[in-house]
């Protein structure tokens, strides 16, 4: 509410927005906190669009973002890591509003059945079409530079919610006893120098030479360079980000010879933590160019993600670049 002001025709529907995505943080958090009490745990028996087996609990959280966005009536349309197409609301008060959303709603699935930290990720634009029209593709399809706002919901040791509007970050942690978000990280930064590195390095041979590169730098030592750095990977994008984010490091899921795009979907995943690692100081690449200018073609295309502190960042680009000149 008190950044609200900085828009200047705002009108109090994006922080109405957010309120909502709070509501739906609160009760997926409720169930992941009871997963392994009442049968939510493992799968459902389908798969979504990307051949990924869905957890009872991605379908859970997909329906309780969708549910608290949609009666929130602040969007016209939301697009999800678990369905293959958008969906346009079409009653009268969401063919009315203003943004579109975009979200991922359970990242980190893989740990859902082993307590580790797992999280929800959201992207809001400002739709294309018309206010009154049904949302249809192109609201969907804009450069993450178009971004609203973007944030994440991280369910760990405890449940916060960290979201830009461009005006720096915030991260709010959840106050069980109140059931309310407080605000704990006030214009969060993240150091333009990390000593941690985080990748799955079991694919690390099949990943282009820069990056083999770079991680076999990381790992050399060096007193001036605090080298080696530490390896840690959950296997949690948002856990792997957060915990980055906060202490200085980089993530990277590259491209690799039999995933040329790597495995992360730009729309719900690189593009909102990319607007939020830029707005705390750090960077986010594709290895050859910024993930904010890259034009969407497709909501669940994947892209090669290299995210965290600024001067790491800019290093492995750098690798990167070197070794397409020698090419
Ligand atoms: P999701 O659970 O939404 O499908 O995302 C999983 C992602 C991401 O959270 C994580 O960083 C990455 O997959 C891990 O992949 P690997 O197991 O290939 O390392
Ligand atoms: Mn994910
Ligand atoms: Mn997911």
């Amino acid at each position: 509410m008190e950044r609200q002001g900085d828009f200047p025709y705002a009108s109090g529907d994006l922080s109405r927005l957010l309120s909502d995505i709070g509501i739906a943080a609160k009760i997926i958090n409720h169930k992941v906190n009871k997963a392994g009490l009442q049968d939510i745990l493992g799968a459902v028996g389908t798969t979504n669009i990307q051949g990924e087996t869905q957890m009872k609990l991605d379908v859970f959280a997909d329906n309780a973002l969708l549910n608290a966005v949609k009666w929130g009536g602040q969007v016209c349309g939301v697009g999800s890591e678990e369905n293959e197409k958008y969906t346009a609301f079409d009653s009268e008060v969401n063919r009315k509003s203003k943004y579109v959303m975009l979200f991922d709603p359970l990242d980190g699935s893989s740990n859902i059945d082993v307590n580790v930290s797992i999280g929800t990720i959201f992207s809001i634009f400002r739709r294309n079409s018309s206010v009154g029209d049904l949302a249809n593709i192109n609201d969907f399809l804009q450069p993450g530079d178009q971004q609203v706002a973007a944030g994440y919901v991280i369910y760990g040791s405890s449940t916060m919610l960290v979201y830009t509007t461009g005006h720096g970050v915030n991260g709010f942690t959840l106050e069980p006893s109140i059931g309310e978000f407080c605000l704990s990280h006030e214009n969060m930064k993240t150091p333009e120098d990390g000593k941690i590195y985080s990748i799955n390095e079991g694919n690390l041979l099949t990943c282009s030479e820069g990056v083999q590169t770079y991680v076999n730098w990381c790992k050399q030592t060096d007193k001036k360079t605090s080298r080696p750095y530490s390896g840690r990977y959950i296997g949690s994008l948002v856990a792997d980000f957060h915990r980055n984010l906060i202490k200085g490091g980089i993530y990277m899921y590259p491209g690799t010879t039999g995933a040329p795009s790597g495995k992360l979907r730009l729309m719900y995943e690189a593009n909102p933590l990319a607007f939020i690692v830029e707005q705390a100081g750090g960077k986010a690449s594709t290895g050859t160019g910024r993930i904010l200018e890259v034009k969407p073609k497709d909501l669940h295309q994947r892209v090669p993600l290299f995210i965290g502190s600024k001067n790491m960042v800019e290093r492995v680009e750098a690798l990167i670049a070197a070794e397409k000149a020698n090419a």
